[in-house]
């Protein structure tokens, strides 16, 4: 189902979950993001929802990353639709799950009959190295939710991928969920065009050799810099942490003036969210990590 945000596709994959289940309930993460919308605001930061009056604490259950006792109290009752999750979560500054998390979170899902719905707004897209980064965890969710980069920065969409069973009230209601834009004839066609670039082996290669280019980068680069404390890396999505309480934040800042913008983790403002596209190369790669160093230069000083 194509939407006009990443935000409405979680809304739209919430919705699907609780008429597929008959359970209201909704499972995900306390440094999630999904959107600004209503109910995927109300899956996200609780203090912003709750600023809205539109936080629904006994409908939706928040558990902290990489707890998956946590986890499996929130399911014990049998009363949650899903868990929604971001694979790698953006906003806390891309923590990569220790291995074998995603396969215990699958298994945790099935036992209570509750489905799994991964938000990939900011991990797919191939860049994570496979197109889905659920995919490298080797796991298959019962929905996945794509947007920004889909629309090629050029057109807004957003799709919500369902399992069969779960898209079941597609056949039933096929007026469930309507929208002006989301699957406009425009829209879809850029949509294609971004998938096709996304998921080609040049640009897979391309992404490989790149990850590789910016990994020793950054190491190189923190060798001389004790500031930069933590590199959480995977593929080209990349969380940088800084030895200091708001680190990310004033990197931002000291990066903006270079020309390069990229935005600090706001439920972590330690660490800064360094995520360059698909298709860079060496050259623009190697120019952003000069800008990099420099901003380092001046954030710690
Ligand atoms: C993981 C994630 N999900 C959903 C969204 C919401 O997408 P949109 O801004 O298109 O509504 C975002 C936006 O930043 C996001 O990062």
């Amino acid at each position: 189902m194509f939407t006009p945000s990443g935000s409405e596709a979680n809304d739209v994959a919430i919705k699907s979950a609780r008429h597929a289940t008959g359970r209201r309930k909704i499972g995900s993460l306390e440094a999630g993001y999904h959107g600004a919308s209503g109910l995927s605001g109300a899956a996200g930061d609780d203090a912003n929802a709750a600023y809205f009056l539109s936080d629904y604490p006994d409908e939706f259950l928040k558990v902290p990353f990489g707890d998956l006792e946590a986890v499996e109290r929130a399911l014990s009752a049998g009363d949650v639709a899903a868990v929604l999750i971001e694979p790698i979560p953006a906003t806390f500054g891309f923590p990569i799950p220790e291995p074998g998390y995603f396969q215990e979170l699958r298994g945790l899902c099935d036992r209570a009959g509750t489905l799994l719905i991964a938000d990939e707004v900011q991990t797919g897209l191939g860049r994570s190295g496979r197109l889905w980064a659920v995919e490298g965890f080797g796991i298959e969710p019962d929905m996945l939710i794509s947007g920004k980069g889909l629309g090629g920065g050029l057109y807004p969409i957003g799709v919500v991928v369902m399992s069969r069973g779960v898209g079941e009230w597609l056949h039933e209601r096929g007026w469930g969920y309507v929208s002006t834009f989301g699957g406009s004839e425009l829209g879809c066609s850029v949509a294609l065009r971004a998938l096709e670039l996304c998921a080609s082996e040049k640009t897979a290669t391309n992404v490989a050799e790149m990850s590789a280019f910016l990994s020793e980068g950054l190491s190189d680069i923190r060798s001389r810099h004790p500031f930069l404390c933590d590199v959480r890396q995977q593929g080209l999505i990349t969380g940088l942490g800084f030895d200091e309480a708001n680190g990310g934040m004033r990197m931002s800042a000291a990066l903006y003036p270079t020309g390069l913008w990229a935005m600090f983790a706001g439920f972590d403002r330690r660490y800064l969210q360094w995520k360059p596209g698909l298709l860079v190369d060496r050259s623009y790669l190697g120019e952003a990590l000069d800008k990099l160093e420099t901003a380092i230069r001046h954030a710690a000083g």
